[in-house]
């Protein structure tokens, strides 16, 4: 006979399977949740629920205890071991997601909680779509000895397997020490939290131990540090709420895996719009600086553009944008920003720009404005040849749709860099102000008319009608077009349309390299 439900007699299971899940949600304990907040920080959980779409998380491993027993572990073992693990939502796309719990063990990584991150990393590998790391911790568990350290390493290995299959997010909502900072870095995109997150390999009391510095964790690895000097951040967000939307807004951009395209948003922009305005844009001197973001948002969907490693290697601007709804990745040179030239930090930032774009079939667009490589003693001890190179093998090795604007100058090796016709973009084009020549008319004229200035009773008039002469012979972009170089010159108003005829003319490319184990880039 079937049993009736009767509200007065709860089964037996009811109050364990409650107490369990109450106990796994404040696992830290009540004080190191406040002590949390006092710090201006969300919980693993908090965090988890805010990114997400409302109820859609569905936690694994709840119950999962590490299995330590030395340094009085074994009286220890708080239910999830300190991170907080599963899959869910953001605007309807399945993601899969882990957040460390720093009210655990300051959050710290042993055996189980590597585990527990490596369960889901596959999850996201088989079922093809983005993970998201929220990264508060101490570091490897110092008390779990060795079997962290290999936790880590099973962690390395997934993010290099996952590395161009699903996208990889970041974000650093606390101390980054030690091993949870290579976890991230080998991640696609980093993003620090102003005020609260900070990257570190060694804290500032071992630095003062082995190499007798004194500096602040702010100073070592804070937000500033890797958005402007080392380049480990590719955004900061004001709070942890902004980190949130901007992880929301960032996927909108990406494909779910690198075998499908990223998801075309309704655009409210017309494909045909032209801007007269492109016509007047650049300024009179052809040296003058202007700020090239200007252009693009002249161009793209709305003037949305959502600019990547914004503080770092200002020369060059990369980030994501839509034209006529598809997603793009936009690369151009910056003038107003050591002329637009492209040295070390701008090629490392573009190249691997470049890269994760043609991973994830993201078409990309390029501006050019660019005089040149660098020049230098620190440039050319620094290894701009190793660095800068690394950029020219990226456009080539890169197969999805490419289509590049010469805007102004395009001189040297920096103008093969950058998407030319023989990096194999796809479609080239170039305003009527464009430059396109070996080297810019005054270093030219100084090398190959030297002689017959040097003779010129007023050199400097001598030297002034020869950089005229060569301007007129070579700045533009006609021999280039004559040569077929150049596919089209254009009328800046019209590079809106341009741009979206020939992306869409290249919808369905397809196109092939060698097969090989992998390239050898110059790391
Ligand atoms: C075990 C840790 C821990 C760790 C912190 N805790 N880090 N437990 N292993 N790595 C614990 C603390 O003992 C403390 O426990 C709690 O977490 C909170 O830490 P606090 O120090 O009180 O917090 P706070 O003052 O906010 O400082 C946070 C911190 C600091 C900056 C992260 O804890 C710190 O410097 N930790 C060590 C960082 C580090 O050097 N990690 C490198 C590990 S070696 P109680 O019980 O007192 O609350 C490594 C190499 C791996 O990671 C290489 C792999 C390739």
């Amino acid at each position: 006979m079937e049993k009736k439900h009767n509200a007065m007699s709860e089964p037996e299971w009811l109050e364990d399977f409650r107490r369990m899940n109450r106990e796994a949600e404040v696992a830290g304990g009540k004080d190191k949740i406040e002590s949390q907040h006092k710090k201006g920080k969300y919980t693993a959980r908090e965090r988890i629920q805010r990114l997400l779409d409302p109820g859609t998380f569905q936690e694994i491993d709840k119950f999962v205890t590490h299995r330590s027993t030395d340094f009085g572990l074994d009286k220890n073992r708080p239910l999830g071991d300190g991170v907080v693990t599963g899959y869910g939502k953001i605007n309807g796309r399945l993601v899969y997601i882990f957040a460390h719990d720093f009210a655990v063990f300051g959050g710290s990584l042993g055996e189980a909680f590597g585990r527990k991150i490596t369960k889901v990393m596959d999850l996201a590998m088989k079922n093809g779509a983005p993970i998201i790391g929220i990264n508060d911790s101490g570091g490897a568990r110092i008390q779990e000895g060795v079997v962290s350290l290999a936790a880590y390493s099973e962690i390395f290995f997934r993010n290099t397997l996952a590395s161009g299959v699903v996208p990889q997010i970041s974000l650093i909502a606390g101390p980054t020490a030690g091993g949870a900072v290579y976890s991230p870095a080998l991640t696609d995109m980093v993003i620090m939290v102003k005020g609260i997150s900070n990257m570190f390999i060694t804290g500032p009391d071992v630095v003062k131990a082995a190499v007798g510095q004194q500096v602040t964790f702010e100073e070592l690895g804070g937000y500033e540090v890797h958005s402007e000097k080392s380049g480990v951040a590719h955004f900061v967000a004001d709070n942890e709420d902004q980190s949130f939307s901007l992880v929301r807004r960032l996927l909108t951009y990406l494909p779910q895996n690198n075998s499908l395209p990223p998801p075309r948003v309704k655009p409210r922009d017309s494909p045909t719009r032209t801007d007269p305005n492109l016509r007047y844009i650049l300024p009179p001197d052809p040296n003058g600086a202007y700020d090239i973001r200007d252009i693009i948002a002249r161009v793209v969907d709305d003037g949305e553009y959502l600019e990547m490693h914004k503080d770092w290697a200002k020369n060059i601007t990369v980030g994501f944008a839509r034209l006529d709804g598809y997603s793009i990745g936009v690369v151009a040179n910056q003038p107003s920003h050591l002329s637009g030239s492209l040295d070390i930090d701008s090629s490392n930032k573009a190249a691997r720009f470049v890269r994760f774009c043609d991973a994830f079939n993201i078409p990309i667009v390029t501006f050019v404005d660019v005089p040149g490589y660098l020049p230098g003693i620190e440039q050319e001890h620094g290894g701009i040849i190793r660095h800068g190179s690394k950029l020219l093998f990226a456009y080539c090795e890169a197969t999805v749709p490419k289509v590049t604007v010469i805007i102004r100058k395009a001189y040297g090796g920096a103008y093969c860099a950058m998407g030319s016709k023989y990096s194999r973009a796809d479609i080239n084009y170039a305003w009527p102000t464009a430059e396109i020549a070996v080297m810019g008319p005054e270093g030219a004229v100084n090398i190959i008319f030297r002689k017959e200035i040097d003779a010129a009773d007023d050199k400097a008039k001598r030297r002034q009608a020869l950089i005229k002469e060569y301007r007129q012979k070579f700045a533009n972009p006609y021999i280039a077009a004559g040569r077929g170089i150049i596919d089209e010159v254009i009328d800046p108003a019209e590079t809106r349309p341009k741009l979206i005829s020939a992306l869409d003319s290249l919808r369905d490319k397809s196109e092939f390299r060698p097969r090989k184990k992998h390239g050898n880039i110059p790391l």
